[in-house]
Formats: C-alpha cells, sequence, structure tokens
C-alpha cells in the first residue's frame, strides 16, 4: 500500500497544464507536504530518450502500436523507478500527463484499437492507477492557438522544437478532446474535467479544491 498520493495532469495542448502544475506543486509544499513533479513521456533519463524520439520532428515516423509500445517501455520505468518509490515515501507525485494520454492520443487520436492500448498498459504496469486524475479541457481551436503563440515565442530559443503532435490538425485534437471526456465519463470517481478557458487564478482555485478535498478523504 502506497503511502503518498499520485496525481496526473492531462488535458489538449495549449490547456495550462504546466502553470497549474507549477502552481499546486508550490501551494502543497508551502502546506508542508513532499511533492515529486515529473512528466510523461519521459520521467527517467531512458524515459527521456523515448522522448526525444516521440515528440521532435526528426524524432522517426512510428507506427501507432511501435509508438504505444515505446510510450510504455517509458512509463513502466517511469513507475518502478520514480512514481512508486516516491509514493512509498509518502510524497505528493504530480505528473504532467500519465497513461490517460496514451488512450486520448493513440487510442482515439491515431485510431489506435483501445483494447490492444489496455493490454499493453495491463503488461507494463498491471493495475497501478492515478489516485487523482485532472483533465484540463480546453476548445481545440483556443488551445491550438494558445500554443502556437508559445511556440513562435520560443522558436528563436529552442533548437529544436517538440512540436510533432502539435503539427497534427484540427480534427485530430477535437477527438483527444473527446477522448479525455469520456475517460473522465468512465471514471468519474478518479478523473475531474476542469474548463480551462476560465481565468487562470480561478482554474487554480478549483484544483486546490480537488485536491484537498482527496487528501482529507
Ligand atoms: P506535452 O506537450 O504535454 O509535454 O506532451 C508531449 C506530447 O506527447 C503531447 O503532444 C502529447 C503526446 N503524448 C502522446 O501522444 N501520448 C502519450 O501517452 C503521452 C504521455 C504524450
Amino acid at each position: 500500500m502506497s503511502k503518498g498520493l499520485f496525481i496526473t495532469f492531462e488535458g489538449g495542448e495549449g490547456s495550462g497544464k504546466t502553470t497549474q502544475i507549477n502552481r499546486l506543486a508550490q501551494n502543497l509544499a508551502q502546506k508542508g507536504h513532499k511533492v515529486l513533479t515529473t512528466r510523461e513521456p519521459g520521467g527517467t533519463p531512458e524515459g527521456e530518450k523515448i522522448r526525444d524520439l516521440l515528440v521532435r520532428r526528426e524524432g522517426g515516423n512510428w507506427t501507432p502500436i511501435a509508438e504505444t509500445l515505446l510510450l510504455f517501455a517509458a512509463r513502466q520505468m517511469h513507475v518502478e523507478k520514480i512514481i512508486k518509490p516516491a509514493l512509498e515515501d509518502g510524497k505528493i507525485v504530480i505528473s504532467d500527463r500519465f497513461y490517460d494520454s496514451t488512450t486520448a492520443y493513440q487510442g482515439y487520436g491515431h485510431g489506435q484499437d483501445i483494447s490492444i492500448i489496455e493490454n499493453v498498459r495491463i503488461l507494463s504496469i498491471g493495475d497501478f492507477k492515478p489516485d487523482l486524475t485532472l483533465i484540463l479541457d480546453i476548445d481545440p481551436q483556443e488551445g491550438l492557438r494558445r500554443s502556437d503563440r508559445r511556440l513562435a515565442a520560443e522558436q528563436f530559443q529552442v533548437k529544436q522544437r517538440e512540436d510533432r503532435y502539435e503539427q497534427l490538425d484540427v480534427e485530430f485534437h477535437e477527438r483527444l478532446r473527446r477522448g479525455f471526456l469520456e475517460i473522465a465519463g468512465q471514471e468519474p470517481e478518479r478523473c475531474h474535467v476542469i474548463p480551462a478557458l476560465q481565468d487562470l487564478d480561478a482554474v487554480t482555485a478549483q484544483i486546490a479544491e480537488i485536491v484537498q478535498t482527496k487528501i482529507a478523504g
């Protein structure tokens, strides 16, 4: 039995996950909790190498099943080497994306059979699940507009941009939004959908309340 709490953030491009993760981590640390923030794809040195293969333009042109296997290879090491030990140590672990992203992106987005993704999930990480998943929901047009703006601002500073997934079309992003909403509908205890187009502070407050309730419960 783990002693900590595992929280994941999910959502489409430009949903403001990173800002909200930083705010939540700071807020929890100020309250005296031990917090670890991490991300996927990535989380371990090996996982970060896999991230490069998946998200950089020149990383390769993977088939959906190969992409799913790479994501779960990275995830299996992330769970065993980073997440579980931190939970055993009583930490609150906050991950920027976890397996719901694979269901949404590779499944709903790219049309990979969801039951195959489920099988790979069970094979790699068994029944390990987040305690709480916060899905930041945004209209894809607006989300992409926001992330375009971010990329434009960064393009002279970052040599190789991590934008392979962001190049995909708007219908793809509509499908993944629907995917996240369906995942939330199937697991309402674990997943909370938060409208991301509100004022930043309002989103932060809503997240803090949900997390506080979980900690107290
Ligand atoms: P990020 O931009 O939130 O850091 O995520 C990197 C990209 O990786 C993002 O476009 C979503 C994509 N991704 C998948 O397609 N499947 C997954 O399982 C994960 C974790 C991320």
